[in-house]
């Protein structure tokens, strides 16, 4: 299994899906699982029933992954840093860090209208701030992943090939 990884709107679904065309393995995006299983979008989840309850499901449906080959696993922000996860995604497969600059990342999440409950309760002129030092928080979780991949303005096509050495030259 091969586990991307890193902060919200770091493009873990969008290159999660090009890397298992790429590389003709099946596409699995984590927060859908958790979706399917709870039958409540993530905002809904995060109100009715707390974050505790969301990070318990998310635990349940990754580990329930385990004996599954050849799949590309686009995580939620915050999944390697929920207590067992991060070792338990090294132990099974090739963990893989999308890293941005904070700065970018704030300018991708004021353009996109994903919902996302962690940052809706802060204020506009707070965003910045927060992501940086949210970031700087996950980091001590994200930079143990296997491959870093530092983001870059290069085309998608680029990326995935870079990525798809990388992965190689470490499980060969
Ligand atoms: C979260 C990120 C979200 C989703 C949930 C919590 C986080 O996924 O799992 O809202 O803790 O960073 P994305 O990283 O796909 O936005």
């Amino acid at each position: 299994m091969i586990f991307l990884i890193g902060y919200m709107a770091s493009g873990k679904s969008t290159l999660g899906r090009s890397l298992a065309d790429r590389m003709n393995r099946e596409f699995i995006d984590l927060d859908d699982r958790v979706v399917e299983r709870c039958g409540l979008t993530i905002p809904e989840i995060f109100t009715q029933h707390g974050e505790d309850y969301f990070r318990g499901i998310e635990q349940e449906v990754l580990f329930a992954l385990a004996g599954t080959e050849n799949v590309v696993v686009a995580t939620g922000g915050g999944t390697p840093c929920h207590p067992g996860n991060l070792d338990w995604m090294k132990k099974h497969g090739t963990t893989v860090y999308l890293k941005w600059e904070a700065e970018e990342l704030y300018r991708r999440l004021i353009h996109d209208n994903t919902e996302r409950p962690l940052l809706s309760g802060i204020p506009d002129h707070q965003r910045l701030d927060f992501v940086r030092k949210h970031l700087q928080a996950r980091e001590a979780f994200y930079h143990q992943a296997d491959v870093v991949l530092q983001g870059e303005s290069g085309s998608a096509e680029d990326t995935v090939n870079q990525l798809v050495i990388a992965i190689q030259s470490i499980t060969r």
